[in-house]
């Protein structure tokens, strides 16, 4: 059977500035870098991101192994600590900006398409120690401030623009569950910094209406939505999908493309005494400023029970316990090393979501992918990975694309995670992601088989199973 895509399909993978460049000459630190600062320990075999995979430094031999491998664009961020000098005043650091436009240089006359995000988990620290980081609608401003000076230097040559990056992780992760740094869990500040995400996204959204003048420019977000299907048919686990659907997708998805939250969600937040706080100005905000474009980040659905535990504790404490996701893991199929379930088809379901209830805005897969720990097992005797299971993850995931692309929805591409295996959070370099395997000792970068694989995939606009 042969797969194929629509012409000019964007043919990629994503990185992130916090996860690739390391932190030489940084002036600030981000939450990460101040992380591993003060607890080492909380990171897989101790290692931080002061090196990561070295792009600030090896960056163009790295996107000539970008285009070897045919990719035609490729996903990174702007770090907020590197681009900036003073945070308040929101004046450039001359280091940052050198390297940036050097990247997207890079990128252009290599024929790969730069994708550029402004926020990936990556928040300076001293915006969070000083004034509450996400918490604060100043930093909000700060963020907006931060967005328009990028516009400005680089939106001659960038063309994708991109707010956040899975704002849902920096609210579960910060503010509730306690996995990424300020390992804070408080319902009431969880919600407001959702909140206060959208507003940020709005607001930077509105600084590039007013200085864009790339006629091709555009702008979205990337959300990472993860179906929620409910584990049985008993309505207690029906009501609980639906308000995981709520929490993790919709909070985000409809105000970015209709401007406004569902009633449904407010309505529960109200009720439980954690609504965020918000004026008539903001709001309006957002209503007028909504995406051009979506990104989606795809792993795993969720498989929703009602907890057994009751949902008590609904101010101070609240959290979003009526959506769990403990459904037995042996009747699905899992991806080992990360404990997530491989379920392809959940790409076809967000294809017809955008398309009947999102205005079939244009989208991509930003992300999706297949974290592998000791992947040196698939050495073979000339040095290569052959990770046939990441070739076999991407097809059936393509194929669900393409289905989707068929029944009219409007996906104009697919990116993996990641080009080059990168360090990735508390996991460091636990998990592997890329088409491109990297040595952390001597940062010596290999082609896997799926890059080789992938090269052809991007040549031709198809495949065969
Ligand atoms: C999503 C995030 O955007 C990225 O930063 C992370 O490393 C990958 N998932 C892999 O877990």
């Amino acid at each position: 059977m042969k797969i194929e895509f629509p012409k000019k399909f964007w043919w990629g993978a994503a990185t992130s500035g916090p996860q690739s460049e390391g932190r030489f000459n940084k002036k600030h630190a981000n939450v990460f870098d101040h992380w591993y600062e003060i607890d080492p320990d909380a990171f897989y075999n101790n290692v931080g991101p002061d090196t990561a995979s070295n792009f600030y430094n090896s960056f163009k031999e790295d996107i000539t192994m970008m285009k070897k491998i045919g990719l035609n664009s490729v996903r990174t961020s702007i770090q907020w600590s590197r681009l900036i000098d003073d945070l308040e005043e929101g004046t450039l650091n001359e280091d940052g900006v050198r390297f940036y436009n050097d990247l997207i240089d890079e990128f252009l006359k290599n024929g790969i398409r730069p994708v550029i995000n402004l926020h990936h988990f990556d928040i300076p620290a001293e915006l969070y120690h000083k004034y509450g980081g996400w918490e604060s609608k100043y930093v909000v401003d700060l963020f907006a401030q931060f967005a328009e000076q990028c516009f400005k230097l680089f939106g001659d040559r960038v063309e994708d623009w991109f707010t956040h990056n899975e704002p849902m992780v920096v609210v579960d992760g910060q503010y509730l569950y306690q996995f990424h740094y300020p390992l804070v869990r408080d319902g009431k500040k969880a919600v407001q910094v959702a909140y206060n995400l959208v507003l940020a996204s709005a607001k930077a959204i509105e600084k590039f209406r007013e200085v864009n003048t790339n006629p091709k420019g555009r702008i979205g977000i990337i959300l990472n939505l993860t179906p929620s299907y409910p584990a049985t048919l008993e309505a207690k686990d029906v009501e609980a999908a639906r308000f995981a659907d709520l929490w993790c997708n919709q909070m985000f998805l409809d105000p970015s493309i209709h401007g406004v939250f569902p009633k449904e969600l407010i309505d529960v937040l109200e009720r439980d005494g954690v609504l965020w706080e918000s004026t008539i100005e903001e709001e309006k905000v957002i209503l007028d400023n909504t995406i051009d474009v979506l990104g989606v980040n795809f792993y795993h659905p969720n498989r929703v029970q009602q907890p057994t535990v009751s949902p008590n504790s609904l101010t101070v404490d609240w959290m979003p316990t009526k959506y769990y996701d403990s459904y037995e893991k042996r009747n699905r199929r899992m991806n080992v090393d990360k404990g997530w379930e491989i379920y392809p088809k959940a790409l076809y379901d967000i294809a017809i979501n955008v398309r009947d209830n999102y205005n079939n805005i244009p989208w991509f897969v930003s992300e999706n992918g297949m974290g592998v720990s000791r992947e040196e097992r698939w050495l073979n005797k000339d040095g290569m990975i052959e990770d046939e299971y990441r070739i076999q993850f991407i097809q059936e995931h393509l194929y669900w694309v393409s289905e989707g692309i068929k029944a009219g929805s409007n996906c104009f591409g697919y990116h993996l995670w990641t080009p080059i295996d990168s360090w990735s959070w508390m996991n460091a370099y636990r998990n592997r992601y890329g088409f491109i395997s990297n040595n952390i000792h001597t940062q010596v970068k290999t082609i896997k088989k799926s890059g080789y694989w992938i090269k052809e995939v991007a040549d031709t606009n198809a495949f065969s199973v």
